[in-house]
């Protein structure tokens, strides 16, 4: 499957257009025809009646109503997540509308923090659905929770996303764009304006063009002085933008201030185990040049006991991140000294080679 057409088409389709059923009805027929799957389409919450309700959608007539909390639809409204089902006979209590269905994947929509409907898609193939599926798929519930007006799409497009062009290599417009798909994703959890978090996301970075050392600090000035923002934002939600992107260097000495600077610290780093390690070797090496080998084992252990054990001084912003995982994992390596020296051994001696 190419997601990241569909989800440049997915995107220009919500873009476009407020009226929500009307993106429901060509999202559901999107992801069907681009899919070939049996079964596409949404349930919208009631609250009223407590029931999902059907909404627009692709294929065989499906059952209108399904209580919070049963079959799988009302199981990811009830738990609140993300739920693929490799084979629907093994599911208790799965909601049979069509028997042809085989696995099945249900994803909630967030608006502003709270569930307002879910995708459900079925197939005819056992285990149709990857995680790399539901990952593309949940790019495209978060689109449709967390909207932004399209002439600020347009402007962040058009004139602030190229500006990454004249920066270094790790701070091309790939990774503004990560960082904005991040951070939304991060802000459906939570009662944000999502316009403020696409527009901090999107500037986080702009004020490398001056200085890297202080670039948050201009990227906040750059937000301040921009004219186009004006028209759109009040001075409080401009300066909410700008507080994000000047924390977004956030660290356990300089706390994100609020919600907004908590989501944009956190889509910015990626903590991932194997990279922690191998910089803090060389960190070490580049700084205390003076240590043996051992000295370089003990300093990293201690450095990793501070910092990454649990305990230790980092802190996690938003706990809904990847990074709660890879921290996760980081850990019981950390636990395990003689993984982690395995690793040290690795990176030490790729730095001596
Ligand atoms: N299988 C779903 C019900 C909806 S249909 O399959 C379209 C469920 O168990 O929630």
């Amino acid at each position: 499957m190419n997601w990241e057409d569909v989800i440049k088409r997915a995107f220009a389709l919500i873009n476009g257009e407020d009226d929500t059923i009307a993106c429901y009805a060509n999202i559901s027929s999107l992801i069907h025809e681009s899919a070939g799957y049996w079964w596409t389409g949404f349930y919208r919450v009631d609250k009223a009646s407590n029931q999902l309700v059907l909404g627009p959608f692709q294929g065989p007539v499906a059952c209108t109503r399904i209580p919070f909390g049963r079959g799988v639809c009302g199981t990811a409204w009830k738990e609140e997540r993300v739920i693929i089902v490799p084979d629907v006979e093994k599911f208790p209590g799965h909601i049979a509308c069509s028997s042809l269905s085989r696995s099945e994947v249900v994803l909630p929509i967030r608006e502003r923090g709270e569930i307002i409907g879910v995708l459900d898609i079925d197939s005819k193939n056992l285990d149709e659905f990857s995680e790399e599926d539901a990952a593309a798929l949940e790019r495209i519930c978060v689109m449709l929770g967390c909207r932004v007006r399209p002439e600020i799409v347009d402007y962040v497009e058009g004139s602030i996303i190229p500006r990454y062009d004249a920066f270094d290599k790790g701070h091309q417009r790939d990774h503004a764009k990560y960082v904005i798909s991040q951070s939304m994703r991060l802000a459906s959890f939570y009662d944000v304006d999502p316009e403020l978090v696409y527009v901090a996301a999107a500037f986080h970075d702009t004020g490398l063009c001056e200085d890297r050392k202080t670039h948050h600090l201009v990227s906040g000035r750059i937000i301040r002085a921009d004219e186009k923002l004006k028209e759109w934002f009040s001075p409080a939600q401009i300066e909410i933008i700008a507080n994000a992107a000047e924390d977004h260097r956030a660290s356990s000495d300089h706390e994100p201030r609020g919600m907004y600077s908590r989501i944009v610290a956190e889509a910015d780093r990626q903590i991932i185990p194997d990279v922690v390690i191998r910089r803090t070797v060389q960190y070490g090496m580049a700084h205390y040049p003076e240590l043996d080998r051992e000295g370089h084992w003990q300093r990293t252990l201690e450095h990793m006991h501070e910092k990454y054990a649990e305990g230790g001084y980092l802190k996690l912003w938003v706990p809904q991140s990847p990074n709660a995982e890879r921290l996760a994992a980081l850990r019981q390596i950390i636990k395990d000294e003689a993984a982690l020296r395995k690793l040290f051994d690795a990176f030490y001696e790729e730095e001596n080679l």
